[in-house]
């Protein structure tokens, strides 16, 4: 089978890389002209492990190619996935500006059957838009093309999005009424997953639209939950990981997602708690717990700089901050909406100077932020700093040399937003701690 991936970002990449790995013929099209290039010489524009290798072997294999020409893509694929950006706009609802442009570009292109699958994050109704935008075209052009329209949502995590694709959870596959033929194909391209007894959701499109935002949301939500018991617990001096523990053990809640620390971030949560509570606010409905973890979080992330202020005794100006961890979780160079740079700019505006090192995320983060020095490894971003701020629980920052570092600062404080060191330990070392909850 062909296909088409247009939008060749982390999903589409993906996406594209792991179809092509179970032997499909697949085109990813951008219209970045310098990422195309880029990936013709083998070079990845994203930090994800395991990616590289995946995209090398099967452009080998002659099953994986990159281009700019969205036309010749979509005229060789029988399955299109729309895989482009759907950023906020200003009010919090969904900006479709790419995914209409592709939309009408498949419209303008395509003269036999396709399926059109969005694998964007798209609020509810939108497929039904990407079939007038395409029906449009046809008709201005006069042709009887016939289509299918899917939404497929992704559920990628960005630093496990391999293994995520290749042994997912479950795949959501929704279509219009009676569209056994679209159905039909969907099931063969993900024939390697049937195989494996990934489980299926098959519905209608409104539900799978609405599915990857209901996940999300709750996600989201219940990282909201966790935080908003760490305040409890810093009011009554409890320790919000052996709450989290005792409520995670509980099956029907599970582990996952009850980390107390600086809220969720990144280019997903923010954005669709937003735009799921823009369009139940458009249904007529208030979406009242997702709003309240939007509210939950915005104030979390302020009341890590007042931690941060706090430990500098309440006089930041002309302070010192060494910052560990820039991109919004481990294993990623995104720092779309990530928790350290508001924290970052937030510290900037009250007068102190900012030591950063991150892993992966220092390229990004230096042109968002200019005012704050790179640092090359982590010692070097504590070297005179007033305090030690642990944003982002890269592995290499769980156990830094506390010794080391307390030579090199000019306090022994730490600030640690990721509940990742033991109060005993630091405490032996010398160092003055807050944490989230504990
Ligand atoms: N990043 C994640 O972890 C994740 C997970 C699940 C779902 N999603 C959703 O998937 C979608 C894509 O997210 P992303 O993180 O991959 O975005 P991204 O910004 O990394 O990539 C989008 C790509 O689309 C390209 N593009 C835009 N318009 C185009 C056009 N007309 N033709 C060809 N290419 C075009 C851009 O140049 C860009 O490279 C979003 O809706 C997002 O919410 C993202």
């Amino acid at each position: 089978m062909n296909i088409a991936v247009i939008g060749t970002g982390y999903v589409g990449l993906v996406t594209g890389a792991c179809f092509s790995e179970f032997g499909v013929q697949v085109t990813c099209v951008d219209k970045q002209g310098e990422k195309i290039e880029a990936l013709e010489r083998g070079e990845i524009p994203i930090y994800e492990p395991g990616l590289d290798e995946i995209v090398a072997r099967n452009v080998r294999g002659g099953r994986l190619a990159f281009t700019t020409d969205g036309a010749d893509a979509i005229d060789r694929a029988l399955v299109i996935f729309i895989a482009v950006g759907t950023p906020p706009s200003e009010d919090g609802s969904t900006d479709l500006r790419f995914v209409e442009a592709v939309a009408r570009e498949i419209g303008q292109q395509i003269d036999s059957y396709k399926v059109i699958v969005t694998k964007s994050t798209v609020p509810v109704g939108t497929s039904d838009k990407v079939r007038a935008w395409i029906q449009e075209e046809l008709d201005r052009r006069g042709d009887k093309t016939r289509f299918s329209v899917a939404s497929n949502p992704e559920f990628l995590r960005e630093g496990a999005a391999i293994g995520d694709f290749m042994r997912p959870d479950r795949v959501v596959i929704g279509t219009e009424a009676m569209d056994d033929y679209a159905i039909a194909i969907m099931k063969d391209l993900y024939r390697p997953l049937y195989l494996n007894e990934t489980p299926f959701v098959e519905t209608d499109i409104h539900s799978a639209e609405l599915a990857k935002y209901a996940a999300n949301a709750f996600l989201a939500t219940k990282i909201s939950f966790i935080n908003e018991v760490s305040i409890l617990c810093e009011e009554i001096g409890g320790d919000v990981q052996a709450i989290a523990r005792a409520m995670g053990l509980d099956r029907r809640i599970g582990k996952k997602f009850l980390h107390a620390g600086p809220g969720f971030g990144g280019s997903c949560f923010p954005k669709d708690t937003q735009s799921a509570a823009h369009f139940a606010r458009d249904l007529g409905h208030e979406f009242s717990i997702v709003e309240a973890s939007i509210r939950v979080n915005e104030r979390q992330r302020m009341r890590m700089v007042d931690k941060i202020v706090g430990a500098l005794e309440g006089e930041p100006e002309g302070k010192t901050a060494a910052v560990l961890g820039l991109s919004f979780k481990p294993e990623t160079d995104d720092i779309r909406e990530s928790p350290a740079i508001s924290i970052v700019r937030a510290l900037l505006e009250r007068g102190v100077s900012i030591r950063a090192y991150d892993p992966a995320a220092m390229v990004e983060a230096g042109l968002l932020v200019p005012e704050m020095t790179l640092c090359k490894d982590l010692y070097d971003a504590l070297a005179d700093a007033d305090v030690m701020v642990i944003v982002t629980e890269w592995n290499e920052f769980r156990m830094i040399d506390l010794d080391r570092a307390k030579e090199l600062m000019a306090n022994s404080r730490m600030v640690y937003l990721r509940n990742i060191y033991d109060a005993e330990r630091l405490v032996a070392a010398g160092f003055q701690y807050w944490s989230v909850g504990r």
